[in-house]
């Protein structure tokens, strides 16, 4: 008995080895279970879901009536279940206006945040950041064509549980999107080509540990750190992405006025004041405006209204027109109070 209990230590010990954690939701959209999935039920790792089981409510109830709070998969499975999901964002980005264009916006931003969340975890993967790079593209095509769809899409983004690095570049852009198109400034081609400068901007985030995102207090090294990630996304971006070098100036100066999208602001003094264009600034400012009404683990949202006053605070005197702009654009398309214009 005593031999056996070793033997199990060790087959266990074993297959901690192998196990990578997964989210239930890289499972939702299969029909079937594509691998066997490990929990941690009982200080044991056992198969709690068998590959070919179908997926719906009552074989996830079973998942959560087990107790296992975590799901797992063999390291060579989940690089399957990675390709297979892959698959899915690239089938639905390339059929996005055929049928309910609503339903296939969400399902695409879906599996864009968890493609972003793959890309997180390995960001030197080309593939990963091509599929990416094209689906995002589509996703701007379709909302040029369909700007109803960004108030949309944006509070189906926000109502999901994706960390707030993986949510913040798609929300920031899609407001961009739809305010340079309001501008009637720009081309459709310069609109994309900001549209994807802004949701690349902050891949850089990738490099630095979740723990030192989620503090609210942090200490002055890991504000350095925070500080550099403009420069981490260009490194990672850097002959990897169709992207002009004004645009990798943009994602190096996107938060001239303020860091970590407006929870710290440290305004530019007049020593290290950088001139930017107007691209840079609308690009900060939908980023900024973003930040406040999302959830942070160490903070609530704002209100639209409030995330706008404080844009107004930091950005709206120097920069009237382009906040006018702004206010015009989210009133029309979130339907602002009046109060805030
Ligand atoms: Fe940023």
């Amino acid at each position: 008995m005593k031999e056996m209990n070793i033997l199990n230590s060790l087959r266990q010990n074993n297959l901690s080895f192998k196990l990578v954690p997964i989210h239930i939701r890289e499972l939702i959209y299969f029909q079937e279970v594509p691998c066997d999935i490990y929990g941690y039920v009982n200080e044991f790792f056992v198969v709690v879901m068998q590959k070919g089981l179908l997926i719906n409510k009552d074989s996830l109830q079973q998942v959560i009536n087990l107790g296992a709070d975590q799901l797992f998969v063999l390291d060579d499975d989940y690089k399957l279940l990675v390709k297979k999901n892959q698959k899915i964002l690239l089938e639905i980005s390339r059929s996005l206006s055929i049928g309910d264009v609503i339903a296939n916006g969400k399902k695409q931003v879906y599996y864009l945040s968890l493609n972003l969340e793959y890309l997180y975890q390995n960001p030197t993967d080309d593939e990963t950041l091509l599929l990416q790079y094209q689906c995002i593209k589509s996703l701007g095509r379709l909302l040029l064509a369909k700007l109803s769809l960004i108030p949309v899409l944006f509070q189906y983004l926000l109502d999901q549980t994706y960390h707030y690095s993986v949510s913040q570049p798609l929300l920031s852009s899609l407001i961009l999107l739809g305010y340079l198109k309001s501008t009637q400034q720009f081309s459709e081609k310069d609109i994309i080509s900001l549209f994807l400068t802004s949701y690349f901007k902050d891949i850089g985030l990738s490099i630095i540990p979740k723990t030192c995102l989620d503090k609210k207090d942090l200490n002055e090294e890991e504000k350095k750190l925070i500080s550099q990630h403009q420069q981490f996304s260009i490194e990672i971006l850097s002959g990897r992405i169709p992207l002009g070098v004004n645009y990798f100036n943009i994602i190096n100066n996107h938060h001239v006025h303020s860091l970590l999208g407006g929870d710290v602001v440290t305004k530019a003094n007049d020593q290290n004041e950088v001139l930017i264009g107007a691209e840079t600034l609308f690009v900060e400012m939908v980023d900024i405006l973003a930040a406040m009404i999302s959830k942070r683990p160490y903070r609530d949202g704002l209100t639209l209204y409030s995330g706008l006053q404080r844009i107004k605070d930091i950005l709206g005197k120097e920069h009237q027109q382009e906040f006018k702009l702004l206010v015009w654009f989210l009133q029309k398309f979130f339907k602002l109070d009046d109060k805030s214009s």
